[in-house]
């Protein structure tokens, strides 16, 4: 039996002006795993279970583009294995979906360290990461690779889109509150909208687009000068620009608006928007008050990580 498990994530700042190479910087959220466990059985081919989205089906009789497929196969193509071995897939996550948490790169990180080190040849993370981008093509269409790679490595990192993965130094460790909508919003539909905007009116859109990266830029020397200040500023500017290419929404506006009210620094959407998480950027004391605040203020639930 080989088992592995991969961290969900978050955006801190920089989503969708990332896809057009813009830097943005993201962190691993620990608390929330996808974890994918391979078992050897009698029978041939490979059975997969995945409780959480309600599949249970042998690998044969999955679409060949249904991303567990397109990993599986990648899996197997990579290391030139042409007969698959019998055995089990199981597959369970914390992680919810379409919520800007990456739990589609997750459980793709997650199946290909597990399945790799079952076939007795563990990929890289170089090569785990390669892999994992394939389905996010999937998930997202034209995405940008930073949630494979921030799952992949489990470490802060500003990425940029083709460049290699850069991580960051944190100057003092800061807690950020996830607040979930509730509401599952597939990223392809805003990175699609988005395209659109962008397609009608590029230097419009390339200037938004410098502004975002100028807020990463400043975001992460505020991190690792520890100005958390000057860091809930920065994610307060980003989200007006996210609102800018509307990709926002009434629900994630009113979270973000009730977190600072109740004394959030800084409070923004994160990852796809139009539903998913928003971010708060907390001091320790103030946490439970900024909670009760956004669970009154419509959020299905809330998860504080720190940044360290
Ligand atoms: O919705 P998420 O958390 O998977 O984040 C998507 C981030 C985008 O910048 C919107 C898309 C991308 O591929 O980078």
């Amino acid at each position: 039996m080989t088992s592995s498990s991969a961290p969900g994530k978050i955006i801190l700042f920089g989503e969708h002006a990332v896809v057009y190479g813009y830097p943005a910087l993201a962190v691993p959220v620990t608390q929330v795993q996808a974890t994918a466990t391979v078992n050897k059985k009698s029978r041939r081919g490979m059975i997969i279970e995945a409780p959480n989205i309600n599949l249970t089906s042998e690998l044969s009789s999955l679409a060949l583009d249904h991303p567990l497929s397109v990993v599986i196969h990648g899996v197997y193509s990579a290391l030139k294995i042409t007969h698959i071995p019998a055995c089990t897939l199981y597959i369970q996550s914390t992680i919810p979906v379409a919520s800007g948490l990456g739990s589609g790169a997750a459980v793709s990180v997650a199946v290909i360290r597990a399945l790799s080190e079952f076939l007795g040849q563990p990929f890289t993370n170089e090569e785990v990461n390669k892999l994992a981008f394939e389905a996010e093509k999937i998930y997202h269409g034209t995405p940008s690779g930073i949630d494979n790679t921030v799952v992949t490595y489990s470490k802060p990192v500003y990425f940029i889109k083709k460049k290699p993965i850069k991580t960051f130094h944190v100057g003092v460790p800061f807690s950020i509150m996830i607040a979930s909508t509730g509401i599952a919003a597939p990223t392809k539909e805003s990175v699609d909208s988005l395209r659109m905007l962008w397609q009608a009116d590029k230097p419009l859109w390339e200037k938004v687009f410098t502004k975002v990266g100028e807020v990463v830029w400043n975001a992460r020397q505020a991190i690792e000068r520890g100005d958390i200040d000057e860091l809930g500023r920065l994610m307060d500017a980003n989200h007006t620009l996210l609102q800018k290419m509307n990709v926002s929404c009434v629900e994630l506006d009113h979270l973000v608006v009730a977190a600072r009210i109740a004394g959030a620094l800084g409070a923004k959407l994160s990852g796809g928007g139009r539903g998913g998480n928003m971010i708060a950027l907390v001091e320790k004391e103030k946490a439970s008050d900024i909670s009760r605040a956004l669970n009154k203020a419509g959020a299905k639930r809330t998860i504080v990580t720190q940044v360290a």
